[in-house]
């Protein structure tokens, strides 16, 4: 069974519940606090894989005992971290949230002071034939991630290549399905990095732009955001923007703009990772390929608004 590969962050989150912002210089007592594996392309990978996608993760852990709880975690879902790469003498990057439950807001206040990001030779210990499709989280080794993706294009020219071959020297009459090249999502998140993230547009046959990308590059709304992002790209591509409680857009390859609204929860617990929630249930349904884009999105939006209702991951959380 070919599996799903997410490729990028996993971190500590230190999950602070409070109800109210702290003010400056304060001395607060809190009405949680929460040690948790974090990171968006560790964060969708567990979604996957409980939304029954066969899935693995892929990024640099500090060979340290804080990665145990990272990598306990992701086995306590069912994914796989055997490709990730450790290094030597770092400390686990790590984020300070701050849940402000009177707000519904969450602060991240995240450090990584150490760490080395994936580069391309520890991705080509990957056997590529074992997946479907590969997510890039853009990171700040965008460069890299750019030299993963042509291997991966490669794969692909290779792979149909063969089986074209295969078929020209056999009847017709036994001619197998072409086999399925790997679908390569990326995403572009932080608008800090937005310079570099750019590179990255182009390259994903399926890329998500956020909120905060779309509107450091002047967009007002995720129906703006995927038209203008979709004008700059290869028209192939499929372009989706969340937009926080106001759901999500996307554009096909067909050109048609297609909009879910969200699914608010009862009550709004933690907002921390509903895009990469969001992110997780649309690839679980366009790998599947049994639903439209707006099928997709909506499912995107109505399992990202079931976590916005919970603390953490765990869908099976009432
Ligand atoms: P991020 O976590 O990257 O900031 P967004 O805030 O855009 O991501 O949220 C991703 C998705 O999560 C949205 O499309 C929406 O479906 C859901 N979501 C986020 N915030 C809320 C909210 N306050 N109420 C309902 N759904 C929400
Ligand atoms: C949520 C998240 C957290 C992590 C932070 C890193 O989207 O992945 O789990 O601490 O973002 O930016």
């Amino acid at each position: 069974m070919k599996k799903v590969l997410m490729v990028g962050l996993a971190c500590l989150d230190i999950v602070n519940v409070s109800d109210g912002f702290p003010a400056e210089d304060t001395d607060v007592r809190l009405k949680e606090q929460i040690w948790s594996r974090g990171g968006n392309a560790s964060n969708s990978a567990v979604v996957l894989s409980q939304l029954g996608t066969h899935t693995a993760f892929m990024g640099t852990l500090a060979k340290h005992r804080l990665s145990d709880l990272i990598v306990d975690d992701l086995i306590k879902y069912g994914v796989s971290s055997d490709l990730c790469r450790y290094h030597k003498d770092t400390m686990t990057p790590t984020s300070c949230v701050i849940l402000n439950t009177a707000e519904g807001t969450r602060t991240i206040l995240h450090a990584n002071k150490t760490l080395p990001e994936l580069c391309v030779e520890d991705f080509m210990k990957a056997d590529l034939c074992n997946y479907q499709w590969i997510h890039f989280e853009g990171r700040n080794n965008v460069s890299q991630i750019l030299l993963m993706i042509e291997n991966v294009e490669k794969f692909n020219k290779e792979l149909l290549s063969a089986s074209s071959s295969a078929s020209a020297s056999t009847n017709s009459c036994s001619q197998t399905p072409a086999p399925r090249p790997i679908t390569v999502s990326v995403e572009l998140e932080k608008a800090t990095r937005v310079l570099h993230l750019l590179d990255l547009l182009d390259k994903g046959h399926v890329v998500f732009i956020s909120k905060d990308v779309a509107k450091h590059k002047g967009y007002n709304t995720a129906e703006a955001a995927v038209k203008g992002f979709h004008s700059q790209c290869d028209t192939t591509c499929t372009i989706i923007c969340a937009w926080g409680e106001h759901g999500a857009c996307a554009i096909g390859p067909d050109g048609i703009v297609v909009s879910s609204p969200a699914f608010p929860p009862a009550k709004l617990v933690d907002t921390l990772g509903a895009g990469d929630t969001f992110n997780a249930a649309v690839i679980h349904a366009l790998n599947k390929g049994d639903m439209s884009l707006l099928e997709a999105i909506t499912f995107g939006c109505k399992i990202a608004g079931k976590k916005c209702g919970q603390h953490g991951f765990d869908l099976t959380m009432q």
